[in-house]
């Protein structure tokens, strides 16, 4: 299971936790432990550690980005999505910057995903909760033409918010591109409301990552989950079509967007389907179950969860973005028996990076920790994700049928980079 954990940071601090026990009890932790010395040993590691934050990246497109969070319908029925959209520029209201990880509930359940002390999940909420996302909260949608819609399924482990350098990118050539987040339990955390009387009581419900149970074999439980993060992505396209239809759609969340802004904007003949590692199966799941998808990008796609069935199923095009060392030969045989058949695919294999290039985390860790734990490889983080996203804009040109520029990076669909 290893290689598909974020090996987040910390784990070097966790070390240290785990070697000098200290009777931790559910307080703050700097002022529980204050009056040690411990105090000031911790706090210095974690400065060092920390201080050489990186930023996420701005879009390196033409537009402006703006983002919102969306929650349809009560229970865990509904959906949750951060969507990033294209974004008017207004002089006269100011916008902030987006909150990258909104709630301590996700820090704790990643802390608890990699296996890490409480107390580690109460320095990462400390050290990361103040991290922006370079995207416009709530701003609103710059009209004046309709644009491509793209579906982002997270992998395991991860949420909704964490993929924000792709989608912002994405989203200023032009994409309004919908993050699901996923309730089949394979996310670190996610909430609902029960209901309207939770909602207006703001009273969550939290849903956990969930360990797999020793009943069923390992495929049996990532199959299911597969198939639900299928289902939810189809769910969250259903909605975000009926707002383009004008249907009346609430947003359960609080927000100054209206969503009536949306109606019209989204060109439905040009939806694609992309994710990340269990959301590049998530991906390649939805392309056999819903033809309005017209084409997939699995980023290091986690093949295990999917049947063998489903190989002859997909009619559309894929294509595989693979970093250099997350690959096993038995994962890429699998993808090339999508080769079969005269449909397009395609694959292409980053140089120098790793599984943890894609997320967010390669950013906002340094230089050492984020190599020590493989959150960033010999590429540089900011060309990786550059050329992941033009890669990935040329194929979108080619099979959406787009009239843009994206055909320049074409090469890079046929290389190695
Ligand atoms: C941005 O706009 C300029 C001028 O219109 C154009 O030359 C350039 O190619 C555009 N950049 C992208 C990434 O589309
Ligand atoms: C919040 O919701 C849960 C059920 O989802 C309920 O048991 C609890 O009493 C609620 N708390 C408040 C303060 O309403
Ligand atoms: C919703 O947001 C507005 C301002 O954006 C704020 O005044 C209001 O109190 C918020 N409501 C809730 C229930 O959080």
């Amino acid at each position: 299971m290893t290689p598909y954990k974020l090996t987040v940071i910390i784990c070097l601090c966790g070390c240290l936790v785990q070697v000098h026990p200290f009777d931790w009890t559910d307080l703050d932790p700097f002022n529980h432990i204050k009056s040690t010395e411990w105090y000031h040993k911790i706090k210095n590691l974690m400065s060092t550690t920390f201080n050489d934050k990186h930023q996420i990246p701005r879009g390196k497109g033409n537009y402006s980005v703006g983002c919102i969070d969306l929650m349809f319908d009560f229970s865990v029925k509904g959906s949750l999505l951060r969507l990033y959209y294209p974004s008017r520029d207004s002089e006269d209201d100011v916008h902030h910057n987006t909150v990258w990880i909104p709630s301590k509930e996700y820090f704790l359940g990643l802390s608890k995903f990699l296996g890490l002390h409480k107390l580690m999940g109460k320095f990462i909420t400390h050290y990361f909760s103040s991290v922006t996302s370079p995207a416009n909260w709530d701003a609103p949608l710059k009209n004046g033409e309709k644009y491509p819609l793209i579906i982002f399924s997270h992998g395991l482990g991860a949420f909704r918010t964490v993929y924000s350098a792709l989608g912002i990118d994405l989203a200023s050539h032009g994409f309004i591109v919908a993050a699901v987040e996923h309730r089949d339990e394979s996310a670190s955390a996610t909430f609902y409301f029960e209901d309207e009387l939770a909602l207006q009581r703001n009273n969550k419900t939290w849903l956990p990552y969930k360990q797999l149970s020793s009943e069923m074999t390992e495929y049996a439980q990532r199959h299911q989950q597969v198939l639900q993060r299928a289902e939810e992505c189809s769910k969250a396209l259903n909605l975000i079509l009926d707002i383009n239809e004008g249907k009346a759609v609430e947003n359960a969340l609080n927000s100054s967007f209206n969503l009536q802004q949306l109606e019209d904007m989204i060109d439905e003949n040009k939806i694609a389907i992309m994710g990340h590692s269990f959301g590049g199966a998530t991906a390649i799941q939805s392309l056999s179950e819903d033809n309005r998808f017209r084409c997939a990008i699995a980023l290091d796609a986690w093949m295990n969860p999917l049947s063998d069935e489903l190989y002859s199923k997909v009619v559309q095009p894929i294509f595989f973005i693979n970093s250099e060392r997350f690959q096993t030969a038995e994962n890429v045989m699998k993808m090339r028996q999508f080769y079969l058949g005269d449909k397009e695919t395609k694959m292409i294999t980053i140089k120098g990076s790793v599984h943890q290039n894609f997320p967010d985390f390669t950013f906002v860790t340094g230089k050492i920790l984020g190599y020590i734990f493989s959150l960033k490889g010999n590429i540089d983080s900011d060309v990786a994700i550059g050329l992941t996203s033009k890669a990935s804009l040329a194929f979108l040109q080619k099979h959406l049928d787009l009239q843009r520029n994206f055909d320049q990076w074409d090469p890079l669909i046929e290389e190695w980079g």
